[in-house]
């Protein structure tokens, strides 16, 4: 039997993920949403896809929670994105009560699944899903880490003119303007990249990484970033069904790894068949050490806003 994924919110995110989850044929495809005939449409288009792109993976849309039961991996999209001149956090209790009915009803229908949430705030949202599902903290991961690290090795690449997928990085913290891109911990076919480019140059370039999301709000004016995102998403969920065991940096659970606790958080975390399989610490430098601390900081005290 095919696996089965569903992703809740057949918006930008959500139907590029569901593509992308076909292409790969790594499973079949459940899109729910609050809109009558969206999801039910896209799914059918994304099928009449499949004959000439080379997938046989079923996609099909509904407005029905219901349909989600048996899935391995439910992907946690729906919400309302960015418009300019907002920040994640501006999003924060209208996604908050989305994610609150989704996680019930997940909870209902695929009480043994895995849960990737993208919707923003990221880390705040991912808390409100383990919180309400109540499942244990290796099920329930958000997506962020991947898409920010692959906004650095991107711009490092057309800094360098060289292959993007030569390209090693590594960003974590929360998603905001707080994460903590780690020029040190990032290589170019396994040059450390402060061999390749000064630090000042370097740091330009882990600001604009900080500042991604937003660059592309400011471009696309009526929404933010899909294409990236759910690549991103779709990477975690390849390593999580082939039990790959990647090394990703995913917001995740921490119980005191990095002098942090009772917050999800972007750290590096070994993907797997048993999801969130294990936490790596990395030996961080004092400043980079901090400034960790400092964005877990900043989401602690928007766990209390979430009403
Ligand atoms: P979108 O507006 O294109 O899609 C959101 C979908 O959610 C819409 O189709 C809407 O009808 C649906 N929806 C709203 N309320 C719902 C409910 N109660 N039940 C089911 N569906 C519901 O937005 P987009 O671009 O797909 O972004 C989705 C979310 O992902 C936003 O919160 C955005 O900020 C976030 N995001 C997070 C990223 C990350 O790296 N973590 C990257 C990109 C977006
Ligand atoms: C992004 O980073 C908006 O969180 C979204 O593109």
């Amino acid at each position: 039997m095919n696996k089965k994924i569903a992703v809740i919110g057949a918006g930008n995110v959500g139907a590029t993920c569901a593509m992308y989850l076909a292409e790969e044929n790594l499973a079949d495809v459940v899109m729910v949403d609050i809109l009558e005939g969206m999801p039910q449409g896209k799914g059918l288009d994304l099928s009449q896809a499949g004959p000439v792109r080379g997938y046989n993976a079923k996609i099909y849309g509904t407005n029905k929670y219901s349909d989600i039961k048996g899935s391995d991996i439910v992907i946690m999209t729906a919400g309302l994105p960015r418009k300019p001149g907002m920040s994640r956090e501006d999003l924060l209790n209208m996604n908050a009560s989305i994610v609150a009915v989704a996680a019930k009803n997940i909870k209902k229908y695929a009480p043994k699944c895995f849960v990737i949430v993208v919707s923003n705030p990221l880390d705040l949202m991912t808390f409100q899903m383990r919180k309400i599902t109540g499942f244990p903290k290796n099920r329930v991961l958000g997506q962020a880490g991947v898409l920010d690290s692959t906004r650095f090795r991107t711009f490092i690449s057309m800094e360098l003119d060289v292959a993007m997928t030569d390209i090693q990085a590594m960003v974590l913290g929360g998603h905001g303007d707080t994460m903590v891109p780690l020029p040190r911990y990032t290589t170019v076919a396994g040059i450390p990249v402060g061999e390749l480019i000064p630090a000042k140059r370097l740091k330009e370039i882990a600001h604009r990484t900080a500042v991604g999301g937003g660059e592309i709000v400011k471009l696309l004016k009526t929404g933010s970033a899909y294409y990236a995102p759910a690549a991103a998403t779709v990477d975690m969920c390849r390593s999580i069904l082939c039990d790959e065991k990647k090394i990703m940096p995913c917001s995740a659970y921490l119980t005191g790894q990095y002098g942090i606790k009772d917050i999800y958080i972007g750290v590096p975390v070994v993907l797997g068949s048993k999801g969130v399989e294990k936490i790596l610490e990395l030996k961080l430098s004092a400043g980079e050490k901090k400034a960790l601390q400092k964005s877990a900081a900043t989401y602690k005290v928007h766990l209390k806003d979430i009403k």
